[in-house]
């Protein structure tokens, strides 16, 4: 049963640690924090394995930022046209710019029908073809043949399958006897020894301390696009899991990969989906050219994400972008037939109507490359397990602790995801945490106590910030922060640009020492929530940017105006960064996973991408 922390039988009940705030005990096989798609569908596998387990959001889980996810989930279905997880495989590699580890990348693609299918019989409400197949769309970067044709490989529900998702797959953890802690804030991860032994959470709604042992801890909190200033992510992406992971000691991968999507509403930043453009949506500049075509003569529109945002970039510099400002493009769907666009795209109609005033099947929406994803995060294995580097062995597992979608770096995705391969993510990394917690929990295991001090690390931060009495506003130190993001770590990236930047960011961190709050108490205190969120957000703002101005290539979603061809021979490597608590950001790096899961396709040799 599905409960709102309420009816625990888990539960030790209340205890005092003898600080001012009591604290609940509770008790758990697996622990997943997060309720969007990776999180549910390890949640729905934990439980179905007969493991005790519960799931800790912030939010509603119907409500997390998988709901908006627009344009589809990418599986080698072959339901309108020849396909093969082998050449899924092979645009994901390319996608990534040979930055993807490729023993992860076929276990992707390969688990991906299934998943989809998955998701079928458990009532998602895809689109259907006449013959009453899954209905799938062309997107940016998949192809056929190893590169030669269009793949049409995203299966779609309308503009509205994230949303279609996380009702399908709360609906499933309803059905087994997982736990909800529904508007919980995680605060931080009890560690000891190495190994990850539970969670610290705040009820919002009554400002409980709970403390969650457990043989397994799930991140699953989703990417920190709130970093920047402008961004398709809602505002709860904040990276509180990454941050948690950050504080425990831990690095994060990659993080200087941070995907700009060629299509948000200017200016208001939300998504228009990439399914518009797979549609037949095509850009133009103000001179009415549909640019793309001299970028990526083969794939125009429907190139990579990164090459798309980077066109579009320079098209705004050279002049030739629309408006007064000259600061975005046009994208035309007006040419589409409205039949077309009522049934596939009755979502981003909406938007464009709300966002801007369009009508989009008169008019082109005004669009501008808006941050959307992160690549980096934390460093797990095919099986979800997080990884550290110990002893030289950067593929040393944490026991204790796994990360799941946007918070994890598996890394399948690189230096640049293809669009659609997100969902696909949730889904397949979902199951393949809840096989490996199945493996390796026995349920109702006993655990050993907690350590006397399991909730210092939390309570004493929720204690600063509740009691911050500086002069700098958290909204003010927010816009700060998201400025030089938006300003120093963006499409294209100079040397310069990111020195600035990083004596910017570090300022901006330091600026938390003089942050303030106003509230007091510890009911739906969003002043507290935000200032925690916050310190979350800067803690990967400084490692994002750190990383950036590390790497000296261009890669993916990383464009280096000072280094602009990618280096295989130096930077053929992730980059692992950890952070201090004065702020100071320690890098060192990982190899790629160059090598397959199996024989069935061999490892696929780096090249120049030309689309
Ligand atoms: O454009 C989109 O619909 C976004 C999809 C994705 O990021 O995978």
């Amino acid at each position: 049963m599905a409960t709102n922390g309420k009816s625990n039988g888990a539960s030790a009940g209340p205890s005092i640690n003898g600080s001012a705030y009591p604290i609940e005990d509770h008790s758990y096989d697996v622990v997943v924090i997060g309720a969007g798609g990776s999180g549910l569908r390890a949640v729905v596998g934990c439980s179905e394995a007969g493991l005790r387990t519960a799931c800790i959001s912030k939010v509603f889980p119907t409500r997390s930022h998988t709901v908006s996810a627009q344009g589809g989930i990418a599986a080698s279905l072959g339901n309108m046209g020849e396909d093969d997880w082998r050449w899924h495989m092979y645009d994901t590699v390319k996608g990534a710019d040979w930055l993807g580890d490729q023993d992860a990348i076929e276990y992707l693609c390969r688990n991906a029908p299934q998943a989809v299918y998955e998701l079928e019989h458990w009532g998602l409400p895809f689109s259907r073809k006449e013959d009453g197949k899954i209905y799938q769309r062309p997107f940016g970067g998949m192809t056929t043949h190893y590169g030669k044709g269009t793949a049409q490989r995203t299966c779609a529900a309308a503009d509205r399958t994230g949303h279609a998702m996380l009702h399908t797959m709360y609906g499933q953890a309803l059905k087994h006897n997982a736990e909800f802690y529904i508007e919980y804030f995680a605060l931080d991860l009890i560690m000891e020894d190495g190994r990850c032994r539970g969670v610290v959470a705040l009820n919002l709604d009554d400002g409980t301390i709970h403390r969650f042992s457990a043989n397994m801890v799930i991140v699953a909190t989703g990417g920190y696009g709130r970093a920047y200033f402008s961004c398709t992510s809602a505002h709860i992406c904040t990276g509180d899991g990454n941050a948690m992971v950050l504080r425990a000691g831990l690095p994060l991968q990659d993080m200087e990969f941070v995907q700009f999507h060629p299509t948000g509403i200017y200016p208001a930043g939300c998504l228009i989906t990439e399914g518009s453009r797979g549609e037949g949506g095509y850009l133009v500049n103000s001179e009415g050219e549909r640019f793309m075509e001299r970028y990526a003569p083969s794939a125009k529109d429907l190139a990579s994400r990164d090459v798309v945002s980077r066109a579009m970039t320079i098209e705004m510099r050279e002049g030739r972008g629309v408006g007064k400002e000259k600061d975005h493009l046009f994208l035309h769907l007006d040419h589409l037939d409205p039949k077309v666009l009522h049934e596939r795209l009755p979502g981003i109609a909406e938007l464009a109507k709300i966002f801007a005033g369009v009508d989009i099947t008169r008019e082109p929406i005004p669009v501008l490359p808006t941050v959307h994803y992160n690549m980096g995060g934390i460093p797990t294995n095919y099986h979800g397990e997080a990884l550290t580097k110990k002893n030289g062995d950067a593929d040393t597992v944490i026991p204790g602790l796994m990360a799941l979608g946007e918070a994890a770096c598996v890394s399948v995705h690189g230096a640049n995801r293809l669009g659609s391969n997100s969902l696909i993510d949730l889904v397949v990394f979902g199951r393949a945490a809840a096989l490996r917690c199945a493996e390796l929990l026995t349920p109702g295991e006993k655990q050993p106590d907690l350590p006397k001090d399991s909730a210092d690390l939390a309570l004493t931060r929720l204690d600063k910030f509740r009691n911050a009495s500086g002069s700098t506003p958290t909204a003010q130190l927010r816009l700060q922060m998201q400025r030089v993001m938006q300003d120093n770590c963006a499409v294209f990236r100079t040397g310069d640009v990111l020195d600035q930047g990083h004596k910017l960011i570090h300022e901006a961190h330091a600026g938390l020492a003089d942050v303030k709050t106003i509230d007091r108490s510890l009911v739906w205190n969003s002043d507290l929530i935000e200032t925690l969120e916050l310190d979350n957000l800067m803690a990967q703002a400084v490692v994002t940017m750190d990383s950036a101005r590390n790497r000296t290539e261009s890669r993916g979603g990383h464009a280096r105006e000072d280094f602009p061809e990618r280096n295989d021979k130096d930077w053929m490597k992730h980059t692992l960064a950890w952070i201090d608590d004065k702020g100071s950001v320690t890098l060192d790096s990982r190899p790629v996973h160059a090598y397959t899961l199996t024989n069935d396709i061999a490892y696929i040799e780096p090249k120049a991408r030309v689309y």
